[in-house]
């Protein structure tokens, strides 16, 4: 009796065959949600019950070679069903954290930002990124203080320090968005995030692109930059140019939009007396530049321009700056592009 003429064996073998292929599509993502895994499993199990329909009936080798493939087969699947499975979970697991740490941030960004600074670095409310104290809090404890508050006055109870936030107690937020700013706040203490074997982000680097507002991320990149001088590291010295471009660029991270000095990587630069600074467009909208760091401030040191079109060199803007100092400098429809010259002698 020939092994490949029996119809047993090749509906055996094509079971297996065909159990393997699913696996082989799940384990590559061409199959998802574990259909593969569970067509396969079916394919495996219409495989068994041929073989053993036909074992019984006496019309394959018992002890012969297909029994051999059969088990061989069904050995090397079962380890790569598990292991596959585990990296889909694990990946799967990673996905929903981010995801988690980016829900908790955007919470963060509405909510808490206004009190506690759009980085958890403390303003009014203390800082809540990485900070030693707070990191002793449990999991209970910071849901229990964001969901109910904390009391001010004792002789006022009604009065809190910092308000409930729960909508059991009043607040605008539900149950998982206390989890999601719980989880937020967790990831920027290392420790924590070690010790619970999870990946090393602090979800507060998120908060700013779930901003929309130009406002509020004017009012992030001040907090960030405190509404003063950048680090000296941040600034280009092109002190031997007389002439300096400064484009309004499509950038890639955070706001869409930001200043970059032609030839430099920076809005930040140094420049001597006399140099001519133009400011030009190479983005997909309209900017100008006001002098000063912000709305809220914006100084007289030198005239504000008109508008600045993208791509339209006659509308671009030119001053040449005479005196020493430190210029910031803004896009007034864009509060958040912001850039500093510093004109030295
Ligand atoms: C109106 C301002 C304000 C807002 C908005 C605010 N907080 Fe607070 N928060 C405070 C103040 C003030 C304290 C300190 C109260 C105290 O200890 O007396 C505080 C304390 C905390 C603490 C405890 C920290 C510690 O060291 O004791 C946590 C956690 C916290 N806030 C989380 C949040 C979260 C999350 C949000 C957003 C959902 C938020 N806060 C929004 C003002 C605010």
């Amino acid at each position: 009796m020939g092994r490949t003429s029996n119809p047993g064996m090749l509906a055996v073998t094509a079971g297996i065959a065909i159990a393997v292929l699913l696996v082989l599509l799940s384990a590559t993502n061409v199959l998802t949600d574990g259909l593969g895994y569970k067509l396969a499993a079916v394919a495996l199990a219409v495989a068994t019950l041929i073989f053993i329909f036909y074992a019984r009936a006496n019309n394959v080798e018992k002890s012969g070679y297909g029994a051999l493939v059969f088990i061989v087969a069904v050995a090397l699947i079962i380890p790569a069903l598990t292991i596959t499975q585990q990296q889909q979970q694990a990946s799967a697991t990673a996905n929903q954290y981010t995801q988690t740490l980016q829900n908790g941030a955007a919470l963060f960004g509405q909510y808490c930002a206004s009190c506690h600074g759009f980085q958890g670095q403390g303003l009014v409310g203390p800082q809540l990124n990485n900070n030693p104290t707070v990191n002793k809090f449990t999991t209970a404890d910071l849901t229990r203080i964001i969901s109910a508050g904390i009391p001010g006055d004792p002789a006022n109870p009604t009065q809190l320090a910092m308000p409930a936030w729960s909508n059991a107690y009043g607040g605008s937020l539900t149950d998982d968005d206390i989890s999601y700013l719980v989880a937020l706040i967790q990831s920027s203490n290392p420790a924590y995030t070690k010790l619970n074997h999870l990946p090393n982000v602090n979800g507060f680097s998120y908060v700013l692109q779930s901003l929309t507002d130009p406002t509020q991320i004017a009012e992030y990149n001040q907090q960030l930059k405190g509404g003063s001088k950048p680090p000296a590291s941040n600034f280009a010295d092109l002190t031997k140019d007389t002439k300096v471009t400064i484009d309004a660029i499509n950038s890639t991270s955070g706001f869409p939009y930001g200043w970059q000095a032609v030839g430099t990587q920076t809005a930040d630069i140094t420049i001597k007396v006399g140099t001519t600074v133009t400011w030009s467009n190479s983005s997909a909208t309209v900017h100008n530049v006001y002098s000063g760091t912000g709305p809220s401030n914006i100084t007289t040191a030198f005239p504000n321009s008109g508008i600045i079109s993208p791509n339209v060199a006659s509308s671009d803007y030119t001053y040449t700056f005479t005196k020493p100092g430190d210029y910031p400098y803004f896009c007034a429809i864009h509060p958040a592009m912001v850039g500093w010259i510093t004109v030295v002698a």
